[in-house]
C-alpha cells in the first residue's frame, strides 16, 4: 500500500490516492469522515475548524460499499475556496491584475524561507499553502482506510495525548485499546487524567492570552498485532524504523519513542527488557511491554506503544524576528489569528499515520489482492505462531 496527497491549504480541494488496498474490503465514506471530524477537534482550535467541516468524497476504487482493488481516490473540497478563487486560481493572471496577499516575510519555524529559496518562490504563499498542516487531513483519509482494513483483521489503533506544556497525563497501563479510544474521545484535550486535562486546558488558554503557543506528546497504542511483522534482515524493512520515519514526517513532530524510549538510557538492562512467557491460550507473550511492542525491527505481538513529540505551533501573536526578502529589513513576525496548541488534533493525525504503516506492512507480508484471502492468511499465521 502507498499513497500520495495533493492540494493547497486554500486551494480547491485536497486529494489522496491510495494504491494497494485489497479488493472486497467493506468501505463507506462515513468511516473516513469520522476520522476527519476527529482531526478537527480539540480545545484551543481556531476559527477555520469551526467554519469548515471536512467531508470526503470517494471518487474511485470503491463500488457498492466495497473496495475494488484499484486505486482509491479521496477528495476533500475546501468550502472556503470561493473566497480564494482569485488568489489561488490556476488560470494565468491578467496583466493588470494585482496579486493580493503575496508573502515576502518568512515566518520562523515554518517552511516559508527554505521553501522559497529552494523553489525560487518570491511569493512565499506558494510554499506555505502546501507546507500547511491542512495536508494532514489528506493523510488522515489514507489512515482511515488503513484503520478499516486493520479492524477487519482484529487490530485496533488509538491515538491520544500524554503531555501538553510539561503537564503529564498518566495512563492506567491495563486499559484496553478500546477504553483508551473511548476515554480520550470524550476529553476536550484527548487525554485520560481529568486533573491533568483541566491543567492542560488552562495552559492552552494562558498561552493564547499571552500570544504564545505550546507543544506536547501524543501517543499511539495498537492492540491485536501478530508477532513478526517487519523484518530484521534489511534496515529498510524494520517496521519500528518505518513507523518512526512516518511519525517524524508529521508537521511539527520533532521526536519519536517506542515504549520506554529515552528513559531506557537511564536504566539497567534488567529493567528494560521484557521476559518471554508462553501459555496455551496466548501463545508467546512478554511479562512486561517496556520496549513498546518491538524487538529486532519486528512486532512482538504485544501492543505497539509509540510516542511523538510536537513542538509548539510556530505561528505566534508574540513577535519573532525575521527578514523581509524584498527589503532585507528586519521585522517582527506576528499574526492576528492562530491556534495556540494543536497536540490533541495531532494525536489523531499520528494515529492514522501509524495505522497506515502497519496496514502497509501487513499487505506486504501476506497475499493482499483479495481481502478474504488476506484475512485467511493472517488468521492461519496467528494459529501457526501460537504453537510454534
Ligand atoms: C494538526 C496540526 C495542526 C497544526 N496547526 C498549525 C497552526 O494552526 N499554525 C501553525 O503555525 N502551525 C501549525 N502546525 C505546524 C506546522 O504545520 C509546522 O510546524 C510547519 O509546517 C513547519 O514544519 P516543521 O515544524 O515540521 O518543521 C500544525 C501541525 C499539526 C500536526
Amino acid at each position: 500500500m502507498r499513497y500520495l496527497t495533493a492540494g493547497e491549504s486554500h486551494g480547491k480541494q485536497l486529494t489522496t490516492i491510495i494504491e494497494g488496498v485489497p479488493s472486497h474490503l467493506p468501505l463507506v465514506a462515513d468511516q473516513i469522515n469520522e476520522s476527519l471530524i476527529r482531526r478537527q477537534g480539540g480545545h484551543g482550535r481556531g476559527r477555520r475548524m469551526q467554519i469548515e467541516k471536512d467531508l470526503v468524497e470517494i471518487t474511485s476504487g470503491v463500488r457498492h460499499g466495497y473496495t475494488l482493488g484499484s486505486p482509491i481516490s479521496l477528495v476533500v473540497h475546501n468550502d472556503d475556496f470561493k473566497h480564494w478563487r482569485d488568489i489561488m486560481g490556476d488560470a494565468p493572471l491578467a496583466e493588470e491584475a494585482e496579486v493580493r496577499r503575496t508573502i515576502s516575510r518568512p515566518r520562523p519555524g515554518h517552511a516559508d524561507l527554505n521553501g522559497g529559496l529552494k523553489y525560487g518562490h518570491r511569493d512565499m504563499r506558494n510554499v506555505l499553502e502546501r507546507s500547511s498542516a491542512r495536508e494532514t487531513a489528506a493523510r488522515v483519509g489514507a489512515g482511515a482506510v488503513a484503520k478499516v482494513l486493520l479492524r477487519e483483521l482484529g487490530i485496533e489503533v488509538a491515538g491520544y495525548v500524554r503531555e501538553i506544556a510539561g503537564i503529564v497525563s498518566e495512563v492506567d497501563e491495563t486499559l484496553s485499546v478500546q477504553e483508551r479510544a473511548a476515554i480520550s474521545e470524550a476529553s476536550p484535550v484527548r487525554t485520560f487524567d481529568e486533573q491533568a486535562a483541566g491543567k492542560m486546558m488552562e495552559a492552552i488558554d494562558q498561552a493564547k492570552k499571552e500570544g504564545d503557543s505550546i507543544g506536547g506528546v501524543a501517543e499511539v497504542y495498537v492492540e491485536g498485532m501478530p508477532p513478526g511483522l517487519g523484518s530484521y534482515v534489511q534496515y529498510d524493512r524494520k517496521l519500528d524504523g518505518r513507523i518512526a520515519g512516518s511519525v517524524m514526517s508529521i508537521n511539527a513532530f520533532k521526536g519519536v519513542e517506542f515504549g520506554l524510549g529515552f528513559e531506557a538510557a537511564r536504566r539497567n538492562g534488567s529493567e528494560v527488557h521484557d521476559e518471554i512467557l508462553w501459555s496455551e491460550e496466548r501463545g508467546y507473550y512478554r511479562r512486561t511491554n517496556r520496549l513498546g511492542g518491538f524487538e529486532g525491527g519486528m512486532t512482538t505481538g504485544m501492543p505497539i506503544v509509540v510516542k511523538g513529540v510536537m513542538k509548539p505551533i510556530p505561528t505566534l501573536y508574540k513577535p519573532l524576528q525575521s527578514v523581509d526578502i524584498e527589503t532585507k529589513e528586519s521585522f517582527q513576525a506576528s499574526i492576528e489569528r492562530s491556534d495556540s496548541c494543536a497536540v490533541p488534533a495531532a494525536s489523531v493525525v499520528m494515529e492514522h499515520i501509524v495505522a497506515f504503516e502497519i496496514a502497509k506492512a501487513i499487505t506486504e507480508e501476506f497475499p493482499s489482492d483479495y481481502f478474504p484471502r488476506l484475512k485467511r492468511a493472517v488468521d492461519d499465521y496467528r494459529k501457526e505462531v501460537r504453537s510454534f
